[in-house]
């Protein structure tokens, strides 16, 4: 069942430039494996299914937010488990995104360590890879020192360019460490967060032409 998840999923995102392909999903199931493991909770199958399904029904990949859950719901159905762990998947998805997340309380430990996994692989070397690939593909700059940052911005005022993805750390990628759930996850922080700042004063320091 993995398998036949894992070539879905490959086949779907195989176009995607925008950060969130197969390598990412690849990368998040590796982290939320290692974590589920390092901390002894939660079910394996459960985290590995929804990690790897869990950008498919993905707002920012689909047409409408309607499509992308009918596109999962019909993956789901050619799948022989049982309606529950269906349904447990289909949860851990929809409550996981840093929007769905946002004040709500996950309901399971699978969530929690799904959630943690797409969030460190939101930060760091990877994090900064992505943020520029997602900001280039949207047609977003890379920097413009006369917008403000802005503690929330809708997903339509991100497409219409109200922010740079320098602007995205700020905004986002830099809260990211006192968001996850799991001790494993915060561990596997810190260095990536160290990275991003390293990064951030090196770039304003170029930026300002300071040698
Ligand atoms: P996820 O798929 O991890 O739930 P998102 O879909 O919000 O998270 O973001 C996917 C990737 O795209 C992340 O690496 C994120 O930093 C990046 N991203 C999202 N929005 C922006 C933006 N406005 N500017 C730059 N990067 C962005
Ligand atoms: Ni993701």
């Amino acid at each position: 069942m993995i398998e036949q998840t894992e070539s879905f999923v490959r086949q779907e995102l195989a176009e995607d430039a925008t950060g969130h392909d197969w390598y990412h999903v690849d990368r998040v199931r590796r982290n939320a494996l290692y974590i589920t493991h390092e901390e002894q909770s939660g079910d394996p199958f459960i985290i590995e299914m929804a990690a790897l399904l869990h950008d498919i029904a993905d707002e920012k990949l689909n047409e409408t937010v309607e499509k992308g859950e009918q596109k999962l719901d019909s993956f789901l159905q050619t799948l022989s488990i049982n309606e529950q762990t269906k349904q447990h998947i289909k949860e851990i998805i929809g409550t996981i995104s840093f929007k769905g997340g946002h004040g709500s309380e996950l309901t399971s430990a699978e969530a929690k360590i799904v959630q943690d996994a797409d969030r460190l692989d939101a930060i760091g070397a990877i994090g900064i890879a992505r943020a520029f690939a997602y900001g280039g593909k949207k047609g977003q700059p890379i920097y413009n020192p006369e917008l403000q940052v802005r503690q929330e911005m809708s997903l339509e005022e991100y497409r219409k360019g109200k922010s740079t993805s320098i602007h995205h750390f700020y905004e986002k990628l830099l809260k990211l460490k006192d968001l996850l759930n799991t001790e494993t996850a915060r561990t596997m922080a810190e260095s990536r967060q160290k990275m991003m700042e390293r990064f951030l004063d090196q770039f304003f320091q170029e930026w300002n032409g300071i040698r």
